[in-house]
């Protein structure tokens, strides 16, 4: 059985020159992007790109959770950047029960940014549990587990230049189950790019 995809390079490319532009345009004095590690690092790297024409700098900021399933968070790793008076967006790889981006948000709200926005590749909104908005957003997503593009089982898949559905049953019972069919493709898709080479 073959994982179907859910966005491939070029929906990426579409998605990324979209929120790009709303972001350049809404930030004309420049904007501080705050990556959520690791998950937001691939689609970070991407969007700094894609925004055009304003200044863009770059932070990070890492949490861990207090217990498996447990809504409750703590920040690991620091944003350096002094954000008071900044415009800042929060890039999230994927926004669902929205816990982590509530506390996130109440975090660095403390900081007093003179804006403060989000981004996410995924919204899962019908999982919410806290009402957080998200501003800039590549696309909203029903259910479905997902993997690739920085979305991760145990730290596998992050690389793979796609995001492409799974079963959560199955990476549970054997993380590597995709390892092989889900490199393969990326490793045709590259190929293709380049020309088969
Ligand atoms: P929440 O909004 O606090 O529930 O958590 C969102 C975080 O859970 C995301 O930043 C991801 O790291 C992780 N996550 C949620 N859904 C998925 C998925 O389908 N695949 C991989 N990671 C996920
Ligand atoms: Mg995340």
């Amino acid at each position: 059985m073959s994982r179907p995809i859910l966005l491939g390079p070029e929906d990426l490319e579409a998605l990324l020159r979209r929120i790009g532009e709303e972001i350049a345009r809404d930030h004309p004095q420049g904007v501080v992007l705050i990556g959520v590690l690791k998950g937001a690092l691939l689609f970070l790297a991407d969007l700094a790109r894609a925004i055009p024409d304003v200044p863009v700098e770059i932070d990070f900021i890492a949490i861990s959770r207090f217990a498996p399933n447990s809504g409750r968070v703590r920040i690991t790793q620091d944003v350096q950047i002094d954000i008071a008076g900044r415009d800042v967006v929060i890039v999230e790889d994927i926004v669902d029960t929205g816990l982590t981006l509530s506390y996130l948000s109440t975090q660095l709200a403390a900081r007093h940014p003179r804006r403060l926005d989000v981004c996410a590749l995924l919204d899962r909104e019908s999982r919410r549990i806290v009402p957080e908005q998200v501003r800039y957003r590549g696309v909203v997503l029903e259910d479905g587990f997902v993997l690739g593009y920085g979305l991760h089982y145990r730290d596998l898949y992050r690389n793979l230049p796609f995001v492409a559905v799974g079963d959560l049953d199955e990476v549970r019972e054997r993380p590597d189950v995709y390892v092989s069919e889900l490199y393969g493709a990326s490793a045709t898709w590259r190929s293709g790019r380049d020309g088969g080479r």
